[in-house]
C-alpha cells in the first residue's frame, strides 16, 4: 500500500525534502506542514504544534519527516512514537546534541570526540574574570536553541566581555542565554559533515560546504547560511576517514553506551585545523542551504533510508549513491538579512526547473496566483553541473533571471572549492 508523507517545516530545506520524497514510488501524496509558495499540499499547521501534526498524521496515513530542530527540541519524535505514528528524526534525549550546547560540550569531553577548550558560566563577574586570564580569542555561546543567532565569535576581551554581558545580563537570547560556554576561537577551514544514523551506524551523507556570512569573501554577520555546494574537496579521503571513525560513530556508539539511539540526520559542524577536525557544534537535522545541494546528488529512494533509520534498519541498505555531478545552491535573500527586511515584493522569473536546475522556496508565499516574498532567505537557486566551475556557471547564470526589489546575494558561492580543486 502506497503511504503519505508529511515534511514538517517551510524553509529551502523542507522543499528539497518534499521534491526528493515526492519521486519515491512508494509514496503517494506529500504534505509540508507549514511549507512556503513553493512547496505542494501545503496544511496550516506551525512546526511546534505537534497534537495538530500528530492527528493530521495519524488521519491521513503520513510517514512524518521532521526538518527544523524546534519541534525535535520539542518531543515531536517521542510523542509520535507514543501514539504509534511512524516518524523520521531523533527523540528529545537525542536532540540535546543540539538544544543544549552544554549538554554538548559535555558529552563530547566525557567521550573524548575532538572539541575546542572550554568553560561552562552563569555569572557574568566569573566569566570575565575567565576570558582576562586567557591569552587566546574565544567564541561565548548561549546554552540553547536561539535561531541558529546564539554564537558570538570574539577577536577581542573587549567583545567577549560583551558577548557575555548581552547573553547573561541583557538576555538577548532570552532563557537560552542561562548559562553560558566560552571555548577557544579555533582559526581553521569549516566544513559541515552530515550522516544518516540509525542509532548503531551512520551513513555518510555527500560532503558539502555552508557560507555562513552575510557578504562576500565570509565578510559581515553569520546568517542561516547564504549557499552551499557539494561535495567539498577540502574534505578529502584521509580526513573523510578520520571524521567517520573519530566522530560520527564514535558519537552514535557513546550516545548508545549512554542509552540514547541517536536516529536521524546527524550533522557535525567541523573546523579543520592542522589537518585534525574538530568538533564546532552537532545539529540533530539537515543543513539548511546544505540539505538542497545534496539532495540534488541523490541517486536513491531517500523515503527507503529515512524509513530504515526510524526502523534501526540502515544495515540492510548499500551505502547510499550520489551522482558524480557538482551542485551548487546560492541564496537569493531580501536586503537587510540578517537583520530587518521588506517582505510582499512579487517574486518574477522563478519558474526555472529543469533536470538540472530546482529553484528551491523558502521565505516565500502564494497569494492571487503570485509568489511573494515572506522571510530572509527567500530563494535557493540550485543547479547541477559536471564540475564545480560548470555548477557555479549554471547557478548564476539562472539567479540572474530571478527579481524582486530587494532581491540581494553573495556573488562567491563555491568559490572556496575552487581553490582546493
Ligand atoms: P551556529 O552554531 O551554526 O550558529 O554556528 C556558529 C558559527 O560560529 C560556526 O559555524 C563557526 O563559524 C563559528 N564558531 C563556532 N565555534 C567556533 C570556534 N570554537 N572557533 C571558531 N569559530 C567558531
Ligand atoms: N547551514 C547551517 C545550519 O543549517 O545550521
Amino acid at each position: 500500500m502506497l503511504v503519505n508523507v508529511l515534511v514538517v517545516g517551510s524553509g529551502g530545506r523542507e522543499h528539497a525534502l518534499s521534491w526528493k520524497l515526492s519521486q519515491s514510488k512508494k509514496i503517494d501524496k506529500v504534505f509540508t506542514a507549514p511549507g512556503n509558495g513553493g512547496t505542494q499540499n501545503n496544511v496550516d499547521i506551525q512546526v511546534d504544534d505537534l497534537e495538530k501534526l500528530a492527528s493530521f498524521a495519524a488521519e491521513n496515513n503520513c510517514f512524518t519527516v521532521v526538518g527544523p530542530e524546534v519541534p525535535l527540541a520539542a518531543g515531536i519524535v517521542d510523542k509520535f512514537n507514543q501514539k504509534g505514528l511512524k516518524i523520521f528524526g531523533p527523540s528529545q534525549k537525542a536532540a540535546q546534541l543540539e538544544s543544549s550546547k552544554i549538554w554538548a560540550k559535555e558529552f563530547m569531553k566525557r567521550n573524548q570526540i575532538p572539541t575546542a577548550r572550554f568553560e561552562i558560566f552563569d555569572n557574568s563577574k566569573k566569566a570575565e574574570d575567565y576570558v582576562v586570564s586567557l591569552d587566546y580569542n574565544v567564541v561565548v555561546k548561549a546554552d540553547g536553541l536561539a535561531a541558529g543567532k546564539g554564537v558570538i565569535v570574539c577577536n577581542s576581551k573587549d567583545e567577549a566581555i560583551s558577548a557575555i554581558h548581552s547573553i547573561l545580563i541583557k538576555k538577548t537570547f532570552g532563557n537560552a542565554g542561562n548559562r553560558i560556554i566560552i571555548e577557544e576561537k579555533i582559526e581553521g577551514i569549516e566544513a559541515s559533515f552530515i550522516a544518516l544514523s540509525d542509532g548503531e551506524i551512520g551513513f555518510p551523507m555527500a560532503s558539502s560546504q555552508d557560507h555562513k556570512r552575510i557578504y562576500d569573501d565570509d565578510q559581515g554577520p553569520n546568517t542561516g547560511g547564504m549557499g552551499a555546494y557539494s561535495p567539498t574537496l577540502i574534505v578529502d579521503k584521509i580526513l573523510t576517514k578520520k571524521i567517520q571513525e573519530d566522530i560520527i560513530d564514535k558519537t552514535i556508539h557513546a550516545m548508545a553506551n549512554e542509552g540514547i539511539v541517536f536516529k536521524g540526520f546527524l550533522y557535525a559542524g567541523i573546523m579543520i585545523k592542522d589537518n585534525e577536525p574538530l568538533v564546532l557544534e552537532y545539529n540533530v537535522r539537515m543543513g539548511d542551504p546544505e540539505c538542497q545541494p545534496i539532495t540534488m546528488r541523490m541517486n536513491f529512494d531517500l523515503y527507503e533510508y529515512l524509513v530504515a533509520s526510524s526502523e534501526g534498519k540502515l544495515s540492510e541498505l548499500p551505502l547510499p549513491a550520489w551522482k558524480h555531478q557538482s551542485a551548487v545552491c546560492v541564496v537569493l535573500a531580501s536586503q537587510g538579512y540578517p537583520e530587518s527586511y521588506p517582505n510582499n515584493e512579487e517574486i518574477l522569473g522563478y519558474n526555472l526547473d529543469s533536470e538540472n536546475i530546482r529553484v528551491f522556496h523558502a521565505g516565500t508565499k502564494k497569494q492571487d496566483g503570485k509568489i511573494l516574498t515572506n522571510g530572509g532567505r527567500v530563494l535557493g537557486v540550485t543547479a547541477l553541473g559536471d564540475t564545480l566551475e560548470a555548477a557555479i556557471t549554471n547557478a548564476y547564470f539562472e539567479v540572474e533571471k530571478i527579481s524582486w526589489p530587494h532581491k540581494y546575494y553573495r556573488k562567491d558561492i563555491g568559490k572556496k572549492g575552487l581553490d582546493y580543486l
